[in-house]
This record gives C-alpha cells, sequence and structure tokens, in this order.
C-alpha cells in the first residue's frame, strides 16, 4: 500500500527512541503502569521537538569566571491544552519539560454512533490570547475533538497553536488541517486508517482505557 500524502504542516517525529518507546506501547500485554511511564518519556522528547523553532534572545549573565552574552528563550509564553481524558498523559510529560507553561482543559467525549465531539468542560487560562498554545491528545482518529478543542483555543484568542498526538489517522489529518490549516500537527506515528468504531488502526487500542487501567 502507497503510504498517505501527508498535510504539509504535518512533522512525523521519528526519533529512534520515541519509535522503540511506541513500540513498547502499542503492544497489548504492557500494564498501565508501564505504558504511562512510556508516555510520560516520549511526551517529554515531543515537547523538545515542538518547541524546537522558539526564539532565543541574548542577555548578559555572570559565570564565575567572566560575564558573558548569552541565549534565554523569547517571544510568547506557553500554555498546555489537555483534552479530557487521555490528553492527562501528555501533558504530565510535557510539564516535565516546560514547567513555566499554563495549563488549559477542554473535556469532550465522543458521541458513540455520529462520532462527533461533546463538549462537557472547558477551562482556558484568561492570558491564553497572549500565549502559543500547545493542544495535546495522544490520539487524532477523526480529528473532531481534535478541531473541536482548537475551535475552543482559537475562540479564547489565541492565534499561535500547534497540536500534539501520539498517533494519527490520515482520515483525521485531512479533516483537521481542513478545519485548521494555519495549526501544524507533531505526532510520532501516521497509521494506517480508522476502523468502523473510530479506532486508529494498528494504533493502541483506547488511549484512556490503556493508561488508566479502566478496561
Ligand atoms: N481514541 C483512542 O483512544 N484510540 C483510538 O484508536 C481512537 C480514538
Amino acid at each position: 500500500m502507497n503510504a498517505p500524502v501527508l498535510p504539509s504542516n504535518t512533522f512525523v517525529v521519528d526519533h529512534p527512541m520515541i519509535q522503540h518507546k511506541l513500540t513498547l506501547m502499542r503492544r497489548s500485554r504492557t500494564p498501565a503502569n508501564e505504558f504511562r511511564l512510556l508516555l510520560r518519556e516520549i511526551s517529554m522528547l515531543l515537547a523538545y521537538e515542538v518547541t524546537r523553532d522558539m526564539p532565543l534572545e541574548m542577555i548578559e549573565i555572570e559565570t564565575p569566571l567572566t560575564t558573558m552574552q548569552a541565549p534565554v528563550v523569547a517571544g510568547k509564553k506557553l500554555c498546555l491544552v489537555s483534552v479530557l481524558r487521555a490528553g492527562g498523559g501528555i501533558l504530565e510529560g510535557m510539564l516535565e519539560i516546560l514547567p513555566a507553561a499554563r495549563v488549559g482543559h477542554v473535556g469532550l467525549y465522543r458521541d458513540p454512533v455520529s462520532l462527533q465531539a461533546v463538549e462537557y468542560y472547558l477551562k482556558l487560562p484568561r492570558d491564553i490570547s497572549e500565549r502559543t498554545a500547545i493542544v495535546v491528545d495522544p490520539m487524532l482518529a477523526t480529528g473532531n475533538s481534535a478541531a473541536a478543542a482548537v475551535d475552543q483555543v482559537k475562540a479564547a484568542g489565541c492565534q499561535s497553536i500547534k497540536f500534539v498526538c501520539l498517533i494519527a489517522a490520515p482520515e483525521g489529518l485531512k479533516v483537521f488541517h481542513d478545519a485548521h490549516p494555519d495549526v501544524p500537527v507533531y505526532a510520532a506515528a501516521v497509521d494506517s486508517h480508522l476502523n468502523d468504531h473510530g479506532y486508529i488502526v494498528p494504533g493502541i487500542g483506547d488511549a484512556g482505557d490503556r493508561i488508566f487501567g479502566t478496561k
């Protein structure tokens, strides 16, 4: 089968450590505690990649030996927006690398029949319009939840947004990019397709259930 043509602002982070850890996560016999740890580790690596283009500015500092001009991160501050409930698995790892980021939450569940996203909770920092938002959800499946979450972040006035997931489906990427062509997607993998129930194949199963051991 030919590999799907991905939207141009999709970034597959194919670092060997991420790919190795993702393989361990995919295995159905991996227990919830290991799954959570692996997701946290991958999320730290994804945080590193998604912040790669952050601007720097030079400041003067004193080392024990001399003064020097040294780089520090400049530009907009960050807000991580977690899509409940599985987004929490990525949020935890990202906060390890980006401890000063503010955090927002969007609660969405997927209607099992229509597969449309239904919102039940929203809490975003008041100053999100002045920040770069990184919206996180492990599975970009139909793309409906991801697009709905970004709708809310945009409605709150934020204009600089990125989306980070563990695995994306080609169908979901298309839906998402049709809705938000200005929002780049960072994923550890783009899998084959969605099944009839909207699950990503081969995927990892239900991310929330695997993180929290609820099945
Ligand atoms: N949500 C999940 O948790 N897994 C999928 O495969 C699709 C949506």
